[in-house]
This record gives C-alpha cells, sequence and structure tokens, in this order.
C-alpha cells in the first residue's frame, strides 16, 4: 500500500524535499567522525554525477562544506560505515538504565525481570545499519532528544506488558518509539529550543517530522509497516486536532496510540519531572488519547508518591489566573461580535475555544471562583497553587497548540471571514498564547 501520495501533497512534497537536503545530519554526522571512526562505504555522488568522496575515506568535519554544496545522489547514512553502532541489545540496556531517573518507573526496574524480559523480546532485532549508524551519533549530537526517545521507549513498554500486546506488536511499538522523532533530525535544533520563538516556515517543517520520520523507516524491509505507520501517526489525536492529517480516533492504529500516550508522558517527564502534576495532566488530556493505555499510565504514576512540584511565585500566578479572566472575557466580546457568516467560518476555532473554556470548568475554574481566589489571595494554598499553575499551563499549551493549527493552516479561520475580523481574531489569539511568558503585571 502506497501510504503517501508525495505528488499530489504539499505537506509530503515538504517532508521529501527536507529529506533530500539533510544539512542537519551531515554536520552532526561529520562532526561525530571527528571522534569516531566513520568510512564512506561506496563512492559517494551529488545527483548530477560529480563523484564527491571516494570509497574507503575516513570522514571528517572537513568534508562538511563539500557534502552541503550538492544534493546527494543517497542519504549519506547509507553510504557510511561505523564499526561500533549501537545495536538492539544495547538500545535495550541504555533504556532500561535510562529509566531509573523516572521516579514512578525506577520500583519496578529493581529486579532485573523487566530488563531479561525486553532483552528476550527485543534484543534479537536487526536493526538496519544506516538506522543504527544514525542512532549512534544522534546519542552524542543530541543527547536530550535521544534520552526522549529512550524514555518513552520505556514507558511503551510498560504500557505493552500490561496491556499484553502481542510479541509483534511489542516489538513494533518499542521501534516506533525509538524512532518515532527521527524526522525531527532534519531540523535544525536551535528552532526546536524551548526559548526559540518559531516562524511559519519553521512551524511547517516542524509538522512535516512525522511523515519525513516515516519516509526514513518506510524504505527499510527490516522495519515493519506497523512501526512506520505509527510514527506517521504519533501526532494525531483521538478529537482529531493532530497533524499532520487530523484523523479521527477510529483511523489511528494502535500501535500509534499507545506511542503517542508513552510520549506524551515522556515529554511531561522530561519537561517537568515527576512530580504532582503529571497525573493531573494525563487527567486533563484523557480525551486525546487511547483511554486503556492512559488508565495504565494514571495507575502507574497514582501508586507512585509523587513530590509536589516548584512553582511560580504568588505574584506570578495572580497575575496569570487575572489574565485567564480577562481571556475569556475578551473572547466573549468578540464572539458576540461575529455574524452568522463569520461564525459559519470559523466554526472549527469557535469550537477549539469552547474545549479549552470546558477546561477551566472541569477544573472548578469558573468566573465565581477566580474572582474568589484573587479576592481571598488564596493561591498561597499549595494545592490551589498547584491546581492553578496546572491550570495555567494547560491553557497556555492548548493556545499554542491552537496557534499551530493556524500556522497550518487547518480549516481555522476559513477563507470567507472578513479580513478585519480575521486581523482581531489573530491578535486575541496571540495574547492568549503569552498566558505563561508574561511578567507581573
Ligand atoms: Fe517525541
Ligand atoms: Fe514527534
Amino acid at each position: 500500500m502506497r501510504l503517501l501520495d508525495v505528488s499530489n501533497n504539499e505537506i509530503a512534497q515538504l517532508a521529501v524535499d527536507t529529506l533530500a537536503e539533510n544539512k542537519q545530519f551531515v554536520r552532526a554526522v561529520t562532526s561525530y567522525a571527528d571522534d569516531h571512526e566513520i568510512l564512506a562505504s561506496e563512492d559517494i555522488y551529488a545527483q548530477n554525477g560529480m563523484k564527491l568522496i571516494p570509497h574507503g575515506t575516513r570522514i571528517s568535519k572537513k568534508f562538511y562544506d563539500r557534502l552541503v554544496a550538492h544534493k546527494l545522489l543517497k542519504p549519506i547514512e547509507q553510504s557510511l560505515a561505523i564499526s561500533d553502532a549501537l545495536d538492539a541489545r544495547k538500545l535495550v540496556e541504555l533504556t532500561h538504565a535510562e529509566a531509573h531517573r523516572v521516579p514512578s518507573l525506577a520500583p519496578m526496574l529493581e529486579n532485573r525481570e523487566l530488563l531479561d524480559k525486553m532483552q528476550g523480546l527485543l534484543g534479537d532485532i536487526q536493526l538496519p545499519a544506516p538506522l543504527a549508524l544514525k542512532l549512534s551519533v544522534i546519542r552524542v549530537d543530541q543527547p536530550d532528544f535521544f534520552q526522549h526517545c529512550l524514555i518513552t521507549a520505556m514507558l511503551s513498554m510498560v504500557l505493552a506488558v500490561r496491556a499484553n500486546l502481542s510479541r509483534g506488536e511489542i516489538r513494533a511499538l518499542a521501534l516506533a518509539s525509538i524512532f518515532h522523532d527521527l524526522g525531527e533530525t532534519c531540523i535544525a535544533p536551535d528552532i526546536l529550543a524551548p526559548q526559540h520563538k518559531i516562524t511559519e516556515a519553521e512551524y511547517r517543517h516542524l509538522y512535516t517530522h512525522p511523515i519525513t520520520g516515516y519516509l526514513m523507516l518506510h524504505e527499510f524491509s527490516e522495519i515493519p509497516e506497523e512501526t512506520a505507520i505509527a510514527v506517521l501517526q504519533h501526532h494525531e489525536r483521538l478529537d482529531g486536532s493532530g497533524y499532520p492529517y487530523r484523523l479521527p480516533g477510529e483511523q489511528i492504529s494502535k500501535i500509534s496510540r499507545f506511542l503517542a500516550v508513552a510520549e506524551f508522558c515522556s515529554s511531561l517527564l522530561q519537561r517537568y519531572g515527576a512530580d504532582k502534576r503529571i497525573q493531573l495532566k494525563l487527567w486533563l488530556n484523557r480525551s486525546r488519547y487511547d483511554k486503556h493505555a492512559m488508565e495504565i499510565l494514571f495507575k502507574l504514576f497514582a501508586d507512585t508518591d509523587c513530590p509536589l512540584p516548584k512553582l511560580p511565585e504568588e505574584a506570578v500566578l495572580m497575575s496569570r489566573l487575572t489574565r485567564i479572566g480577562k481571556i475569556f472575557e475578551d473572547w466573549k466580546v468578540i464572539r458576540e461580535s461575529f455574524s452568522a457568516a463569520d461564525v459559519d467560518a470559523i466554526s472549527y476555532f469557535i469550537k477549539r475555544v469552547n474545549s479549552l473554556q470546558m477546561l477551566l470548568l472541569e477544573f472548578g475554574f469558573d468566573k465565581a471562583r477566580i474572582d474568589e481566589i484573587l479576592s481571598l489571595s488564596s493561591v498561597g494554598d499549595p494545592e490551589i497553587s498547584m491546581e492553578t499553575n496546572i491550570l495555567i499551563e494547560e491553557l497556555a499549551r492548548g493556545f499554542k497548540d491552537l496557534y499551530g493549527e493556524v500556522q497550518r493552516k487547518v480549516a481555522i479561520y476559513g477563507s470567507t471571514l472578513e479580513p478585519s475580523v480575521r486581523a482581531r481574531v489573530h491578535e486575541w489569539l496571540m495574547s492568549a498564547c503569552s498566558l505563561a511568558d508574561d511578567k507581573v503585571q
């Protein structure tokens, strides 16, 4: 089955072009080669037929300029050989070791049972040599990224074992977890840094990474098709708010749904550490992710005595809470100014804002409660402070996700919307996105 028709699909074409260029990996591999022996396993050619590097040459940084000056005939990793590449056995060991840093996972790793089980299930997987080389380079070049893949893999394995997935499903899920963000290795790491303000063009690249990853994996016969599809779909969400194709729940594969839950939790752990926020955040996002997998994780964290998080100062929380009230008051005014045609044109956008507003209510933060907290300055209570902080973080993330959808132009503002109305909505959204960035006012 040909899942992607790149000839008639703008975003898939962008993925193909990104892959063909891939300066990021050429930079990473030539730097890595300065300290590790990497040889050209064959002559390396440019697409125009020019021989760039002869077979047997030891690669080093000095070849970077020559390699990026041309479009290569093949992805570079297919023409290189490395002697100490990672293999599946070593990956399982690294995954297991990494998980010891996650408090909620550590207790179940005390005896070797899980490690032995994982080695038995996964240790004999043959990784295609170009992918093994890629992982070896990424481990050194982007340690945080590599750590994210390992923790995602560990969480996936816990989910898989507890959900009694079949051996084939477990193997496909493990590979998908390790390689799920492979497409991101084509993106400059600065774009992914949390403090970087992403431009529209960069957004498009970022949202292409599941397709780029799929294309990178799809060509290897050793990689199960379920793995490649799970990578393609790992940012799809059950409520249809994901990307690249905004698939509804029933169209997302089971492996991908498990991967998405493990990946979500792994990102939370890396961003916030294993504190009390994890459970609440899992619960708040339950409608977007696989129910069964979420229940397993929720139980896992409920069984662990997580510490309270370190929170922003009370004045910052109060200021942000005030802003939440203002954001939704402003939205009410804008919403009331819409004509019937406007409502029609941006019905999806309205639905998404409504669901963020529902988050407030679900959390018990209706207008009266916000006013009460603000008037009594009761954010000083640690539990209320934590809830308030989570609410702020979740709303800020929700607004940013919505902004991302606008950037991807997925039926958000509609082509028939009046430019002045569009500008007003856009300005409101930009302001809402900065909810958690602002200084105390
Ligand atoms: Fe990820
Ligand atoms: Fe991703």
